[in-house]
């Protein structure tokens, strides 16, 4: 192994640039050469790459965001688009390549190991935590902890006001951040897409709200409804509450990362490395119950399911 190739992809998340240096890091010790490829897949098709310098990316362990940029790219979905990234990665004689990145990037390198042979590595990168084979995904952590200041923020003003507010947080169609922050801030209610049942608990209950008191509903974006139908439906019910809604938006996405997801960033880097260096391929590495854990690619895809005692939870506290 001599030349590695990195790249992110797909929505960033904090804690990405502290992967970078532990790749980085991992590489030089073991004296490998590492090229960073930028924007994510469009980079590799693009053939544009970058050395990496372990020194500057100690510097942004510390950042949010991703030093090597990312992208959402079309044009690796196509056959050509890969084709041409294959003839990239064999121009710059790469390797091997680590991608950091979400659901998306792992669809992509399933395809794309279609074509090509090179051992792929992934490191779940996603604020979403919607993938199984690790306990937490890089970013999530992060995220969470911005959406729980964001949320307390607005419970001051909520309760000046006696408001209901439905503060709308992200994850796609993943209800993890919605559930751990609504649970972290002490929420009146919880929508989830996991469930159906949650609106019909939450009408139940803004129906009889009182007027007296704030009341703080947190709906995940990927919710059935979504914060603007369900608010249109309380309005229906008692059209005298006095109701805000606030999508948190990609506030969630930046930020410096929390120290959870700055070391999860540093073990997972090192351990993508590590994994090549053992021969493996088309593997995640992540994180099940403190341990390193190394996933099939085809198993961490859209696998991701709630726990059911975080969802009993939710239904009581948020009820
Ligand atoms: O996957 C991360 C995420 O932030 C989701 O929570 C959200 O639905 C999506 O990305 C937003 O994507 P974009 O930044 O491309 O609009």
């Amino acid at each position: 192994m001599k030349h590695i190739g990195v790249f992110t992809s797909g929505g960033d998340s904090p804690g990405m640039n502290a992967a970078l240096f532990a790749i980085a890091k991992t590489a030089e010790v073991n004296s490998i050469k590492l090229s960073g490829f930028r924007k994510g897949y469009e980079g590799l098709i693009d053939g544009d790459l970058v050395e990496l310098d372990t020194q500057e990316l100690q510097k942004l362990v510390h950042r949010g965001g991703t030093f090597l940029k990312t992208a959402r790219s079309a044009r690796f979905l196509t056959k050509e688009g890969r084709q041409q990234a294959l003839e990239n990665l064999r121009k710059n004689n790469i390797d091997a390549l680590i991608a950091v990145g979400g659901d998306g990037t792992f669809k992509g390198l399933l395809a794309f190991s279609e074509i090509c042979e090179l051992p792929f590595i992934g490191i779940p990168g996603t604020i979403d935590n919607d993938m199984a084979g690790t306990d937490f995904t890089l970013g999530f952590d992060s995220a969470v902890n911005t959406a729980i200041e964001n949320i307390d923020k607005i419970r001051d003003t909520a309760e000046s006001h006696n408001r209901i507010f439905l503060i709308e947080v992200m994850g796609r169609d993943c209800g993890y951040i919605a559930m751990h922050s609504g649970l972290g801030v002490g929420a009146d209610a919880i929508l989830v897409p996991e469930s159906g049942q949650d609106f019909v608990r939450l009408l139940e209950k803004a129906s009889v709200y009182d007027s007296e008191e704030a009341f703080i509903a947190v709906v995940a974006e990927g919710d059935e409804l979504g914060a603007e139908i369900a608010a249109s439906k309380i309005k229906e019910l008692n059209p005298k509450l006095d109701l805000r809604i606030t999508k948190l938006g990609h506030v969630q996405r930046g930020g410096n990362p929390s120290a959870a997801d700055r070391m999860l960033g540093i073990r997972l880097g090192a351990a993508s490395v590590k994994a090549l260096l053992q021969e493996k391929k088309s593997v995640m590495v992540g994180i099940l119950n403190n341990e390193l854990s190394l996933t099939p690619f085809d198993q961490v895809v859209k696998q991701h399911q709630v726990q059911d005692e975080l969802y009993e939870l939710v239904k009581i506290f948020g009820k």
